[in-house]
C-alpha cells in the first residue's frame, strides 16, 4: 500500500464534497475512481495531491502523514498529477511546454522563468534533457519541435502525462486523462498507463469511460454524493447493486 487516506473529509460550506473516505492505493497497480459527476473525484485528488487542505480526516503517503503538505512538497516525494483540463502554452512548442511547466510546477519560481536569469538558464538545460526524456516516454518525439496549437487532442492528453512524468513520480494521478477522445485513441493512451506500470509508476486515476476502466484497472472505488460506496475488482463493482443504481443506472455499456 502506497496511500491511505483515514475518513478524508472536504466541506465547501454546507456541501460535503468527500465524506469521510477510507481509501488505499495499492503501489505497482492501475488504482482507479469513477462516479457520477459531481461525486467529489477531482475534490478527492485535489486532497491527494495537496491542492486542497482537507476538513478532516488524513493522508498516509509512505507511512507518513502527509495531510497538510503543499502539491510542490508532494510534487518532491513523488506525488505527480494531471488536470481534468490541460492548459498549454498553444504558441510555444512541444518541447518548451514540458520543460516550463515542469519548472513552474518544480521549482515555482515564475520571475527566473518569465526573465530567464542565468541560474533560470542553467536549471533549463537539465530541465530540457528531462522534457526529452518524458517526451520520448509518452511517444511525442516526433512532435516536439510543432507549436502545442497545433497538435491533436490525443497528443495534448499525451503533453499532460508528460508534464506529471518529468517530476519523477513514484504515483500519478490522472483526472479523466482520456476525457474527449475517441476510442481508438483511449487505446493508446490505456497502454501508455501500463507501460507506467511496468515503468514501477503507480498510477490513479478518475475515469468515465466503463469499458475502458473495467479493463484496465487493477482496483476501482466508487464514489456517490462524496462517500465511497463500493470498492473491489472490475467484477465486483459491476455485480454490485449499490453501483448499479448509484451509478451505472442499469446501462453498463457507456
Ligand atoms: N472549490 C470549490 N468550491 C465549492 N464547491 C466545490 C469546489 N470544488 C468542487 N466543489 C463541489 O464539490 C462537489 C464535487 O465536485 P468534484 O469536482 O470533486 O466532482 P467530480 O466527481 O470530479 O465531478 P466531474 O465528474 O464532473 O468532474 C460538486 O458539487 C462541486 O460543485
Ligand atoms: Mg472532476
Amino acid at each position: 500500500m502506497l496511500i491511505e487516506t483515514k475518513q478524508l473529509t472536504k466541506k465547501f460550506g454546507g456541501l460535503v464534497a468527500v465524506n469521510e473516505v477510507d481509501f488505499t492505493i495499492e503501489k505497482g497497480k492501475i488504482n482507479a475512481i469513477i462516479g457520477p459527476n459531481g461525486a467529489g473525484k477531482s475534490t478527492f485528488f485535489n486532497l491527494l495531491s495537496g491542492s486542497h487542505l482537507p476538513t478532516s480526516g488524513q493522508v498516509i503517503y509512505k507511512g507518513k502523514d502527509v495531510t497538510k503538505l503543499s502539491p510542490n512538497k508532494m510534487a518532491e516525494l513523488g506525488v505527480a498529477r494531471t488536470f481534468q483540463t490541460t492548459h498549454l502554452f498553444e504558441e510555444s512548442t512541444v518541447l518548451d511546454n514540458v520543460i516550463v511547466g515542469h519548472r513552474l510546477r518544480t521549482k515555482s519560481n515564475l520571475w527566473d522563468a518569465v526573465l530567464r536569469t542565468p541560474r533560470f538558464k542553467r536549471e533549463e538545460r537539465k530541465c530540457r534533457e528531462k522534457a526529452m526524456e518524458v517526451l520520448d516516454f509518452v511517444e511525442l518525439t516526433h512532435v516536439m519541435d510543432q507549436q502545442a496549437g497545433s497538435i491533436t487532442q490525443e497528443e495534448k492528453k499525451r503533453v499532460a502525462f508528460a508534464l506529471a512524468l518529468a517530476t519523477d513520480p513514484e504515483v500519478v494521478f490522472l483526472d479523466e486523462p482520456t476525457a474527449g477522445i475517441n476510442p481508438g485513441e483511449t487505446e493508446g493512451l490505456a497502454e501508455l498507463m501500463e507501460k507506467m506500470v511496468q515503468r514501477n509508476i503507480t498510477v490513479c486515476l478518475i475515469e468515465h469511460k466503463m469499458k475502458m476502466i473495467m479493463k484496465l484497472a487493477d482496483k476501482i472505488m466508487v464514489l456517490n454524493y462524496g462517500e465511497k460506496i463500493a470498492e473491489g475488482t472490475s467484477d465486483e463493482i459491476m455485480n454490485n447493486p449499490a453501483v448499479i443504481e448509484a451509478y451505472l443506472g442499469g446501462d453498463a455499456s457507456a
